[in-house]
């Protein structure tokens, strides 16, 4: 393409050249003023080549082009930063390229719902929650490992079953807390804030019954109560049944130091990502009030939709019932900051 190009300019003076020394030998002329052509135009090449390597030719060529095409002039001064417009390096976003997309990372622990949470927001045509995406390893080895990751994520290059493509309006993951997340808390608060990611914090009010749903989980793992399979959430009331007929015995030596150190977790990790545009949500509230589904979507900016999941509860009625050793349960909390864990309670 350059030299095409060089040559078209070049040729011009070439005939001026002529005309000005008409005695000379025209051939002789016409090879010099080729090789002068050739040479300038390896150079050019030469100097284009190192001006573009090591970066990913596409993304260069295809940016200023996709940028200008995007109107954003409606979108409100305060909503900028939380807005983008990713070019997938693995397809074209199409009739929705103009469409603004928003970030968000679910910020939660085990066993607190956020699986059930995910199905529901996935059920939203517009929303992709590509799940636990750094139980993976070494995706968490570090922070360049991270940063790499949500990059792809964010940039619609992450495929899973979630993955909406062109006309998903809002992308994330699902984090846990103990997934390199507290660990390198400050380049992440960074991140986040720096690309205008929304953080959905997501927690359980009740520290007892998800204790008891780890274990209960844990035991299954080995255990596998369903036809020698584990299943951590379950799409059928007789597959829940199945589970929940373990009962778990709570070692109430230690109960408080436990749940101490997952509401001292907790606390911190809302401490430290509270510089960052954030939402706070329960389980438990999300089971007894379905508005709080219409404040995360108001939150993510997304058209409004009506959420479904397939997944049942596992853990049904009182917690009373869900544990072999209740009495001695009752008797560590009563009288302790966490005796509300033996009464709060919600109907299903
Ligand atoms: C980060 O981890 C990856 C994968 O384990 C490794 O290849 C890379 O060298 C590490 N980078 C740094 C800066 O430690
Ligand atoms: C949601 O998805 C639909 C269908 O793919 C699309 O027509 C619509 O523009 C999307 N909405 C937003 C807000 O991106
Ligand atoms: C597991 O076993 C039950 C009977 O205990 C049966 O109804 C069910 O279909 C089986 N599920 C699978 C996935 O094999
Ligand atoms: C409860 O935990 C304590 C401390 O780790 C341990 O010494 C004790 O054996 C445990 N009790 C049971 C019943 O597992
Ligand atoms: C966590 O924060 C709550 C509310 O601010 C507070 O009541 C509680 O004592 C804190 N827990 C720990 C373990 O720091
Ligand atoms: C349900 O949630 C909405 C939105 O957060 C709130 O305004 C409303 O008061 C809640 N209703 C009840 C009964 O808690």
């Amino acid at each position: 393409m350059p030299f095409v190009f060089t040559i078209q300019i070049l040729s011009l003076p070439k005939d001026s050249l002529i005309v000005k020394h008409p005695k000379k030998n025209p051939l002789v002329l016409r090879m010099l003023v080729l090789m002068f052509v050739m040479v300038c135009g390896v150079y050019i090449c030469s100097v284009c080549l190192k001006q573009i390597g090591g970066h990913p030719t596409v993304r260069l060529l295809s940016y200023p082009v996709a940028e200008r095409a995007c109107d954003v002039a409606d979108i409100e001064l305060s909503e900028k930063p939380y807005v983008h417009y990713p070019k997938p390096e693995t397809f074209n976003r199409e009739e929705c390229a103009c469409n603004p997309v928003r970030y968000f990372a679910i910020l939660s622990t085990q066993r607190s719902g956020s699986g059930w949470f995910e199905t529901l927001l996935n059920s939203h045509m517009n929303i992709s929650s590509n799940g636990e995406i750094f139980s993976v390893k070494v995706r968490r080895s570090n922070i360049s490992t991270i940063v790499e990751t949500l990059d792809k994520i964010y940039n619609l290059d992450w495929f899973t079953s979630a993955s909406k493509n062109e006309c998903t309006a809002a992308v994330g993951l699902k984090w846990m807390l103990n997934q390199g997340l507290m660990q390198h808390h400050e380049e992440i608060a960074e991140y986040l804030n720096s690309k205008g990611v929304s953080a959905i914090f997501l927690f359980r009010r009740n520290l007892l019954r998800r204790m008891i749903s780890i274990l209960a989980n844990s035991f299954d793992q080995n255990a596998k109560l369903l036809n020698g399979t584990h299943k951590s959430h379950v799409h059928s009331t007789h597959d829940a049944k199945i589970l929940a007929s373990y009962k778990p015995v709570v070692n109430t030596s230690l109960l408080i130091p436990n749940l101490r150190q997952v509401e001292d977790l907790v606390n911190k990790s809302m401490e430290y990502f509270k510089s960052t545009r954030h939402i706070i949500l329960y389980y438990e509230d999300i089971i007894n009030n379905r508005t709080k589904l219409v404040d995360v979507q108001n939150f993510l900016r997304v058209p409004l939709r009506d959420l479904s999941s397939r997944q049942v509860k596992i853990h049904k009625g009182s917690l009373a019932s869900q544990v072999e050793n209740w009495g001695d349960i009752e008797k560590a909390l009563e009288g302790t900051p966490y005796q509300s864990y033996l009464h709060e309670d919600y109907k299903l």
